[in-house]
């Protein structure tokens, strides 16, 4: 297994281009089963849960082919018949229970394969089926696999979901555009991967509104037809690259970076002493003066403070000026990176889903352990301004949601390389 080493203490200067959202991508794939003619991605992000996604929908008859050095997707469902997510494929990316509404939609019955243990939460996916049967589906658990079956075809539905879970959001909102009736989301998730979504599925001729306010709308139609769609920038990507000059020093810019689609990570920021300024081509960043100054964090649904930068934000605490209160209330056991961060010598507190940060004037490098995805990031960076040499293992999490990390972290400065075992 692939470690990186990370020789910290040089200051980053110059451009990191920012890829297509992983995030909006494992959602858009899905969606060409819906249509039988071509759906084309293009800025696709070149990552492993990107190919797992690609060999799921080939193992249900998707034609799928890579172009452009896998920049672009184009995708054909005119011989998509089967309708069965086999768990050899689902056990290695949650994202595959994206396909059971489009499944749903497209052949009246789907058996998906549940995901099984994550090691950031439980997970269930009751939203997801809760509103896939009041759509009319009948869905039951055997052998581990979801048997869902809608006879006569599903029909639009009031659905007002528990909590605004963007994986129920999706699978609803795909399902409910090829559904006889009106659907309408209340409490639905807004972040920007759903608009995303929404856009898409326009173009491909759903009839949807509302996909920002919480309360999405949408009027089921007979067929969905072909599309190009380019997917957006990767929010999470943008976050975690914009932190790096605020560690190490030094200022960087990212490019198709967008304010809005971080403004409340930006407040933070701001609040800590950082210095963020909207370019021509995107954002650049660098820290105003001196140790930046500590901060309280508390992650929510959008346009709240993501999960998904809360460990790499805990990286940057560490040798903040003061002590900061971090809550996480997406996922129950998403501080699996404090461990990893007090061996490097952090003074992390956790209770339940609150860590209290002491920032410490530097961390050392030690070696570390990746234990997710958002976690192995937010170890490289803590790495960048340590003192000495950090070496983080098992870092095939990273290849799931960050494209040529080295490269890109060595474009501005880095001192890092990946040691091959
Ligand atoms: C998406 O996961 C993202 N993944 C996650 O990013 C992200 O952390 C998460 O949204 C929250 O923003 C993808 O888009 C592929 P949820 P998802 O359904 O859809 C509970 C990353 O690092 N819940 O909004 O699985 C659930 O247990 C990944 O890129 C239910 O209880 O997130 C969790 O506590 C990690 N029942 C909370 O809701 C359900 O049926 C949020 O889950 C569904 C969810």
């Amino acid at each position: 297994m692939d470690s990186i080493l990370v020789k910290g203490g040089a200051e980053l200067h110059g451009e990191i281009p920012i890829a297509g959202a992983k995030n909006a991508c494992l959602t858009l794939m899905p969606a060409t089963l819906l249509a039988d003619e071509p759906l084309t991605l293009t800025n696709v992000p070149r990552l492993s849960d990107i190919a797992t996604m690609t060999q799921l929908l080939q193992s249900l008859g998707v034609e799928v082919t890579s172009l452009q050095d896998g920049r672009v997707v184009a995708m054909s469902s005119q011989s998509a018949d089967n309708p069965v997510a086999d768990y050899n494929i689902v056990r290695k990316m949650r994202a595959s229970n994206l396909v059971l509404g489009p499944l749903l939609a497209r052949h009246g019955h789907a058996v998906v394969s549940m995901p099984g243990g994550c090691a950031i939460g439980a997970r269930p996916m009751d939203l997801h089926i809760h509103g896939l049967e009041a759509m009319g589906a009948k869905i039951e658990l055997k052998d581990g696999y979801l048997h869902a079956e809608v006879p006569g075809g599903l029909k639009g539905a009031q659905i007002e979901l528990r909590f605004a879970s963007v994986g129920a959001t999706e699978n609803i909102l795909m399902a409910a555009t090829l559904a006889k009736g009106t659907t309408v989301i209340k409490n639905a998730a807004r972040e920007p991967e759903i608009i995303d979504l929404a856009t898409c599925l326009r173009a491909m001729g759903a009839q949807i509104e509302g996909e920002a306010s919480g309360t999405i709308t949408i009027q089921g139609v007979d067929q969905l037809h072909g599309a190009t769609h380019p997917v957006i920038a990767d929010r999470i990507e943008l976050g975690t690259y914009m932190l790096a000059p605020v560690i190490a020093g030094g200022e960087v810019e990212l490019i198709g970076g967008r304010i809005e689609l971080v403004n409340a990570f930006c407040e933070k920021l701001d609040q800590a002493g950082v210095s963020i300024t909207e370019t021509k081509k995107g954002i650049k960043v660098a820290r105003k003066n001196g140790r930046i100054k500590a901060v309280d964090i508390k992650t929510e649904v959008f346009p709240g403070f993501p999960t998904d930068l809360q460990a790499q934000m805990m990286a940057l605490l560490c040798t903040a000026d003061g002590t900061s209160v971090l809550e996480e209330t997406i996922f129950e056991n998403r501080f699996m990176h404090a461990p990893e961060l007090m061996r490097m010598g952090a003074q992390i507190s956790v209770q339940g889903g609150t860590a209290t940060v002491t920032g410490v004037e530097r961390l050392k490098g030690a070696p570390v352990m990746a234990t997710d995805l958002r976690a192995s990031v937010s170890l490289i960076l803590a790495g960048l301004a340590a003192e000495g040499e950090t070496v983080v293992s098992r870092v095939y999490h990273l290849d799931r949601g960050y494209e040529h990390v080295v490269r890109k972290f060595n474009g501005i400065g880095a001192n890092i390389e990946r040691i091959k075992n």
